[in-house]
């Protein structure tokens, strides 16, 4: 065959290869949790993605999208089960989840062993972005140790030297407060007392009793979701709002300050999202979230619209064609994000660098006071990529 045929030919499959993929629908599994404390979060985040794909003109990379949905209910030991469900009988392109962390871990799991694109739009896990990295997964949201390591700084530095903390019993509860006392104790605070409970219980009495005993100069707590709302209502219940002030890491107050009424006023959290931040793709994220979902966007929607824009620059560089895994994985880990929180870029390790914000709750908002850790970036421990 001459030269110029066999390049032709070439040319030829090319096109029809892409032609091929074009038409097939991008497969996104969706697995977050639409039942249970975290169901609100998962529906923000499913809110986000979709708002960023309808931007799109319903595609992500050139392809039309279809999604296939499961709840996994926070539920880690049926991970295993619905990720494989996802994966197998679906067969997803990409993996989207999950909210909470021993969720995302059986998740990953099923993603490496499977080597299925994973994108974490919420999940703090540590491990999913340091001893688990691996090329075929990103996140889109922020490890435990980032948001809970500025407020360490914070409450230091607002001469706070004791402190009690309490969360519930797993991954990311035990992550925020190690985050936490990392800096709080380099700052010369003392942690003096870790309480906790089993997820996703409610039964704070017993807690905010021995608090009152121990009279710390403050109390750090990892809570979110629907047991945030009941847990900072007890708090102030009990009046202990009026003598031991309560800090946290912004998932205590994020979609939930209406829920907490009086009890979340003047609440002081770090977070890599605030309601007010000024640009102009913050502006417009949050007039367009307000208009489709006839609410308003938290952290959560923003992460899960991050997590389509990430896909989304992944693809655009092999023009929708996942088999070209190499190029699409470099893609999305040089991509910069146009997030409503700010710009950001990705680790080596695959998690955001990004700003931590301080941020005040008034009225029904997580008001901006300012940046308290600038460009931070978790310290990725384990990972090896
Ligand atoms: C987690 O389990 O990683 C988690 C859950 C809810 C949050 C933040 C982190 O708001």
């Amino acid at each position: 065959m001459s030269k110029l045929k066999h390049t032709a030919l070439g040319a030829l499959l090319l096109l029809a290869t892409l032609g091929a993929n074009a038409d097939e629908k991008l497969r996104i599994g969706l697995m977050l949790p639409y039942t249970g404390t975290y169901a609100a979060l998962g529906t923000a985040i499913t809110n986000g993605f979709k708002l960023h794909v309808e931007e799109n003109g319903g595609k992500l990379g050139g392809r039309a999208v279809e999604f296939f949905t499961v709840d996994d209910e926070s539920d880690p030991a049926k991970a295993t089960e619905n990720a494989n469900k996802l994966i197998k009988r679906d067969r997803v392109d990409v993996l989207v989840g999950s909210v909470h962390s021993g969720v995302a871990l059986a998740m990953a799991k099923v993603a490496r062993e499977t080597n299925t694109l994973m994108v974490v739009p919420n999940a703090g896990a540590d491990e999913l972005t340091g001893p688990l990295c691996a090329p075929n997964i990103f996140r889109t949201s922020f490890t435990n140790w980032q948001s809970a390591y500025a407020m360490g700084h914070e409450v230091a530095a607002r001469k706070r030297r004791s402190v009690v903390t309490l969360t519930w019993k797993y991954t990311a509860g035990q992550q925020s407060i190690d985050g936490f006392k990392e800096a709080f104790e380099k700052d010369g605070g003392k942690v003096v007392k870790d309480l906790n409970l089993p997820f996703p219980n409610v039964e704070f009495q017993p807690f905010l009793t021995e608090i009152a005993a121990l009279k710390p100069d403050a109390v750090f707590v990892f809570f979110s979701g629907a047991g945030a709302v009941k847990f900072v209502k007890d708090y102030a219940a009990a009046g202990l709002n009026k003598t031991i002030p309560l800090y946290a890491t912004g998932f205590l107050t994020d979609g939930t300050l209406e829920a907490m009424g009086e009890a979340g006023q003047g609440l002081v959290t770090t977070l890599h999202y605030a309601d007010g931040i000024l640009n102009p793709k913050n502006q417009s994220f949050r007039l367009r979230y307000a208009k489709a979902f006839k609410s308003q966007p938290d952290v959560f929607a923003v992460q899960g619209y991050d997590a389509a824009q990430l896909i989304d620059a992944g693809l655009a560089a092999v023009a929708g064609d996942v088999s070209k895994r190499a190029e699409l994985v470099k893609a999305m880990e040089s991509a910069r994000i146009e997030s409503p929180r700010g710009p950001f870029v990705l680790s080596k390790a695959h998690n955001p660098i990004q700003d931590i914000y301080l941020r005040k709750a008034e009225g029904k908002e997580n008001k901006l006071v300012s940046v308290s850790i600038k460009a931070l970036a978790d310290p990725a421990r384990g990972c090896r990529m």
